[in-house]
């Protein structure tokens, strides 16, 4: 395949954009950022970036057209039922979780064709602590590794799970088969992002782009009752106070080796 004469390729994960401020610190950020920083591709996790549930056709194209290339998702990209069309098409750049039944609407990973080589980018949903009837996700990523054997350059696995001992397992388990696993879920940015042993850029949480001062997104003061009462709450959005831009950034050698892997934050 023809490459770009390059000295490394800089793949950037923006961590799961929640709702209209997260739309909005995408738009208010990126366009710069990927020319200030040669970003040579930027994947993002698109699962709540409709009212911080799901996501719709406008707010897909609305964060293309802000430099996102591509999007992972996670349980909640069901939540827009006019998207699951849109899932069906093979123009639409968004993985479901893999290790849903077969017949889901979407694909759980693809191929992506990028000017310095192909991407494989794969969403897989954990199951610990997470309610969703999927197979497991050690057995799923190990299918698509072996049926995208030789097709591809780079790979990117976004793990979005609740456990941190899952993710870790699966960082560990994918270290030397995977160049990319990345954590989702839980909305808080982890620190522990390194290089395993055997070259996979890791890290359990990603966080989240949208407004600082929530519970995951969420007013503090609905999720505050729904744990002091005990009873069920409807979700609202918090949409004011300062934004944060969660992310990671990770270098790959022109030979498509990873080089390093690191928290990139910003706040507006
Ligand atoms: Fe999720």
């Amino acid at each position: 395949m023809a490459t770009k004469s390059k000295k490394s390729i800089k793949i950037l994960f923006i961590a799961d954009i929640v709702g209209r401020p997260g739309r909005k610190t995408v738009r208010e950020i990126l366009p710069n950022l990927r020319k200030k920083e040669g970003i040579d591709f930027v994947v993002a996790n698109g699962e709540n970036m409709t009212t911080g549930n799901g996501m719709t056709e406008g707010t897909m194209k609305e964060m293309l057209d802000a430099g996102v290339d591509f999007f992972t998702a996670g349980n909640h990209v069901w939540k827009k039922p006019e998207f699951l069309s849109e899932l069906e098409k093979k123009e639409t750049p968004v993985v479901r979780p893999a290790n849903y039944p077969e017949d889901s609407p979407g694909d759980g990973y693809r191929i992506v064709k990028t000017n310095f080589g192909n991407i494989l980018i794969v969403s897989i949903l954990g199951r610990e602590g997470i309610n969703a009837q999927v197979e497991s996700p050690f057995k799923c990523i190990d299918e698509i590794l072996e049926k995208t054997k030789g097709k591809y350059d780079i790979s990117l696995v976004d793990f979005h799970a609740e456990v941190t001992s899952e993710k870790v397992a699966m960082g560990y388990y994918l270290d030397g088969r995977a160049d990319i696993v990345v954590g989702t879920h839980t909305h808080v940015p982890t620190s522990d992002a390194r290089v395993l042993p055997n070259g996979t850029a890791y890290i359990s949480d990603a966080g989240m782009t949208g407004v600082r001062d929530s519970v995951l997104g969420v007013k503090t003061d609905i999720i505050i009752r729904l744990f002091t009462t005990g009873i069920p709450q409807k979700f609202e959005q918090e949409t004011e106070g300062p934004k944060v831009f969660n992310s990671v950034m990770v270098d790959i050698s022109a030979d498509r080796k990873v080089k390093s892997i690191h928290r990139f934050d910003l706040e507006i």
